[in-house]
């Protein structure tokens, strides 16, 4: 864990100045500074690293080199790098604007909106800055200022000093005035509407772009209410934490504190010089550096006589994540909140004949309309885990080959990121099954856990000491696929005698309509309504509870092969507990209870040997949704 210097892009903007160079120690060639980004992964302008090993990169490169954990639990909810901080010189007045919101940014500008604070560092006498409305102004009478330049006359304008600190939620109209020189703390985004310019032209010699038509859609026309009490921080919201470090050299000469892993911390020093040490490296710095302390740093010891802003991710409270199941017949979506409790879900068809574009687009609509029927915005939800069955590349986000969907490198991660932009972790079905009754249902508490799912398919998820295993390379876990039957029934992975072929419950339901062909007097024959294309998994169980014969002998048959795949798990891991999914685990006990008898004697080392407890599952449709969402 490191303690880095950073080094910033430059702006040079219109309204800019000098003061950035002459006062703050820029060190840039141009005529006119007007910013320099001092803590930025944004792509318009980066922050290099200019100290230790990793001298030269940027500070994104950094992050990708050693992951993102280096930005701490709290950031896991961000996308991309929350936020972008600073330096902003205004020799000019800035051009009256306005940021949306996160909700109307991603839907219309594909980036996230922004929030930000102002820490005045120096202004002349008599400079202001416009910070909202001073009256309530309808729709109409703000598109008619802007039409006809009157704007100013409504906006509050207030006088500022060195110190003064202003946030600008989202929506907020305002401008900075000339001769104020600002440390900005932003949400990572570059979006602006621009409403007036003061006549004047770019450096194309043409006016600038305005963006009434946006501005008019996401300002808040209500006047401001006087003063945010944030204490004892200078800033706190859901994307940034901010403080000020006063060693003013007479009662404070040395600060110390420490970096755990839930944020990192970006100081950016206003004034005055100092040294900083962490671990083994230590820093000087002066007026204008940015340093930045990765996630779980530990101790650092601040001394000299300087002021500093000091920046740190919070922990967003009441979060939700969004878990989603793909399965062959329906795509299943649930909220899930902090107890791991399903708040809300709903179901769409999967209608998989489709291209897998089409079934994402439903699948990335339907979660947004689940979000907004809730009330929720995009961005009280932490991120979207998703199951789907098949082999799953679980770092690049792709479906490498899904055999029940016939799917072939499908870049699922990526597609319904245009959705719902916001961190994604996709795995294998029936392992994001396995994680959720880890963590939520029949395995809560154990930590070495094999789960098999009896539906359409035959999945497998395995759990070893409490983390999710899935092999080396992408395609691990498929339990299903492993042959019981050298040369046997035909599986849909394209081999012959695969536990999937004997176990799952379309194979229960293949044989169960094969008994009825030579057995047409049984029960299941009037279950089914005379028709074997009605039989279902459940059918063969409610004859052979009736003591119906045929379906007495399919069902023992069934038992007998499942049986034959639990034992063999059992044998190669022998974990605490073995829990059945699926829809046929709706049997229970009654399932459990013969399985119990035919598995023992199967086991290494028999009835006698240390065998697992085997349980249905208890989360039912659940799980998979409760387990992707603890992706996240
Ligand atoms: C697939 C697995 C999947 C299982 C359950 C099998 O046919 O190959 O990847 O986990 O069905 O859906």
């Amino acid at each position: 864990m490191a303690l880095l210097k950073l080094k910033p892009s430059f702006k040079d903007y219109i309204w800019g100045g000098r003061r950035l160079v002459e006062e703050y120690n820029k060190e840039y060639d141009g005529e006119i500074l007007a910013e320099s980004w001092e803590l930025s992964c944004h792509p318009d302008g980066p922050s290099y690293i200019t100290n230790g090993p990793d001298a030269g990169l940027t500070l994104q490169q950094y992050i990708d080199k050693y992951g993102k954990e280096v930005l701490g639990r709290n950031c896991r909810r961000f996308q991309e790098f929350p936020i972008l901080i600073k330096f902003i010189d205004a020799k000019d007045n800035l051009s009256i604007q306005v940021h949306p919101d996160n909700r109307y940014a991603l839907e219309h500008e594909g980036q996230y909106g922004k929030t930000e604070v102002w820490y005045v560092m120096d202004c002349k006498e008599g400079a202001f800055l416009y910070y909202g409305f001073a009256k309530e102004v309808d729709k109409e009478e703000f598109a008619r200022r802007i039409k006809d330049n009157t704007l100013t006359e409504v906006l509050n304008a207030v006088p500022v000093k060195k110190g003064d600190v202003l946030f600008i939620e989202a929506g907020t109209i305002h401008a900075i005035g000339k001769d104020i020189v600002i440390a900005e703390i932003q949400q990572n985004s570059n979006v602006t509407y621009r409403v007036y310019d003061y006549g004047r032209v770019g450096k194309d010699g043409k006016p600038r772009d305005l963006h009434v038509e946006k501005a008019l859609d996401v300002t808040n026309r209500t006047p401001m209410p006087k003063g945010q009490n944030c204490s004892p921080h200078i800033a706190d919201c859901d994307y940034f934490t901010v403080d000020k470090l006063n060693l003013d050299g007479k009662t404070v000469q040395r600060v110390e504190g420490s970096v755990d892993g839930s944020s990192f911390a970006s100081l950016l020093i206003l004034e005055g010089e100092g040294r900083i040490r962490n671990g083994n490296t230590e820093l000087s710095f002066r007026k204008g550096d940015s340093l930045f302390l990765t996630a779980d740093s530990g101790e650092f010891e601040v001394s000299g006589v300087c002021q500093a802003l000091m920046t740190t991710i919070g922990k967003k409270e009441n979060m939700i994540r969004l878990g989603i199941d793909i399965g062959g017949t329906a795509v299943k979506m649930g909220l899930v909140n902090d107890k791991n409790e399903l708040i809300a879900q709903t179901s769409i068809p999967t209608k998989s004949e489709r291209t897998a574009q089409e079934v994402i687009e439903d699948i990335g609509k339907a979660g947004l309309r689940l979000l907004s029927d809730n009330d929720l915005t995009i961005d009280a939800c932490a991120g979207v885990g998703v199951g789907c069955p098949g082999t799953v590349d679980s770092k690049n986000g792709v479906v490498v080959y899904s055999n029940n969907l016939g799917w072939k490198d499908v870049e699922l991660a990526k597609e319904l990121k245009k959705y719902l932009p916001l961190p994604t972790e996709i795995r294998n079905d029936a392992t994001v099954a396995a994680l959720g009754e880890a963590v939520a249902g029949a395995a809560k508490g154990a930590k070495d856990v094999v789960m098999i799912t009896l539906g359409t398919g035959l999945g497998g998820g395995i759990i070893i000491d409490g983390k999710v295993y899935e092999g080396g390379l992408a395609g691990g876990g498929e339990l299903g696929h492993t042959v019981i039957a050298a040369g046997g029934e035909q599986c849909t992975c394209g081999r012959k005698g695969c536990l999937e072929a004997y176990a799952s419950a379309t194979a229960l339901i293949r044989d169960a309509r094969r008994a009825l062909e030579s057995h047409p007097e049984s029960l299941m024959m009037e279950m089914c309504g005379q028709d074997p294309a009605n039989m279902n998994g459940k059918i063969p169980f409610d004859a052979a509870k009736l003591g119906d014969e045929t379906a007495l002998a399919v069902v023992d048959q069934y038992i007998e092969y499942l049986g034959i795949g639990v034992a063999n798990f059992i044998n190669i891991f022998r974990p605490e507990q073995f829990i059945i999914g699926g829809g046929i685990s709706k049997q229970g006990t009654y399932l459990t209870d013969a399985l119990k008898k035919v598995v023992g004697p199967m086991c290494f080392g028999g009835e006698t040997s240390a065998l697992p407890e085997i349980k249905t599952a208890l989360l039912d449709n659940s799980a998979g949704m409760i387990g992707a969402a603890n992706l996240i």
